[in-house]
């Protein structure tokens, strides 16, 4: 419950594909994934110009401070750390514009606009990583359009896991500033593949394809990209069923929850939901009392703008999900209760 990979797992079809291929891993893959990369485009209606693989998004963001030659950075959190990282890494200057808790986590458009005019590049994460939360995708449309000097980099990491996750996708939005980020790890449950792609103007994917390394996409994850691709029927059903399931067991998730004093869920449009224990209480001890009992979640107080109160709970089963919200409620009592000593 601390990794926010599809409940599912993956395909079981891709499953025994990738079984079956295994003999692959004795030859080189294509260079530079070039059929990978003209599958991608197929799926989604791209120009391959527009479309670079690499060895999941994580490749990509390490390289966008160079290949941007980024100087000022802006990123929206709290998110994700390797955006930060990733500036630390090329020496490039960063500074967070952080979503308040009072704000229920919701971005104030206008004050983020404002800070927009300092810096070379943004950073954004949608569904945002921890919170959940999805940005309008017409608003952001707007602010790239307004300020076509700046750079900026969209994280669609989690959003097939958003109902109706197309509809709020920049991936098709052509315009000369705006990079995006796709990555196969999370939905498909492939995170030890290593397999991402980033959209952009061909311009910009040239300088991401100036910095790439050979071989980045490895045999069987070119092998599941193109099986993923050409799969549409097979693709779009697997997403569907977990979409559904995820509704299911976030509902029941936050019904089972609602009746914790002091406790709260935060709306999430993806497979996992951040929550802010009640006030006394530290994520760290919640933590480690779900580990006694074998549920591993995530202790949020290393994430800038969130505090020692905050833990996060990837959905997996029902019963896994279950047992989290009975343990939760249940440590809220001996928590806040407990006698002083
Ligand atoms: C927001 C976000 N982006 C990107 C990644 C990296 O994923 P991958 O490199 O497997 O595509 C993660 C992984 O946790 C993430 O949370």
């Amino acid at each position: 419950m601390s990794s926010n990979v599809n409940p599912a797992g993956t395909l079981p079809q891709l499953k025994t594909l990738l079984t079956e291929k295994l003999a692959v891993i004795e030859a080189l893959p294509e260079v530079d994934a070039a059929a990978c990369v003209d599958a991608f485009g197929q799926a989604y209606g791209l120009e391959p110009a527009t479309v670079v693989a690499g060895n999941g998004t994580t490749q990509l963001i390490y390289t966008a401070p160079l290949a941007l030659g980024l100087k000022r950075v802006l990123i929206l959190g709290p998110t994700y750390a390797d955006y930060a990282d990733a500036c630390r890494m090329h020496g490039v200057a960063y500074q967070h514009f952080l979503m308040k808790p009072e704000a229920d986590f919701e971005l104030d458009w206008a004050g983020f606009e404002q800070a927009l005019p300092n810096v070379d590049g943004v950073f954004i994460c949608n569904p945002n990583n921890p919170t959940g939360g999805l940005l309008d995708s017409e608003a952001l449309r707007g602010l790239c359009r307004r300020h076509c000097a700046i750079h900026f980099f969209v994280d669609e990491s989690y959003l097939p896991f958003a109902p109706d996750g197309e509809a709020h996708s920049l991936i098709n939005f052509s315009e000369s500033n705006l990079i995006v980020l796709n990555s196969m790890s999370k939905i498909f449950g492939l995170p030890g593949l290593r397999i991402g792609f980033l959209v952009a103007a061909a311009k910009l994917a040239a300088r991401f394809r100036h910095y790439a390394q050979p071989w980045s996409l490895n045999a069987l994850a070119q092998i599941a990209v193109k099986w993923l691709m050409t799969h549409a029927e097979e693709r779009e059903a697997f997403i569907r069923q977990t979409r559904q399931t995820l509704a299911a067991e976030k509902e029941d998730l936050f019904a089972n929850l609602a009746a914790v004093p002091g406790l709260r869920l935060y709306p999430s449009a993806t497979s996992f939901v951040l929550t802010r224990l009640p006030a006394g209480v530290k994520a760290a001890d919640i933590y480690r009392q779900l580990l006694s009992v074998r549920l591993l979640t995530r202790d949020c107080s290393n994430f800038i703008g969130l505090d020692e109160r905050y833990l996060r709970i990837s959905l997996k089963g029902p019963e896994a999900n279950r047992r989290v919200a009975h343990v939760l409620s249940q440590m809220r009592g001996s928590q806040i209760h407990a006698p002083a000593t």
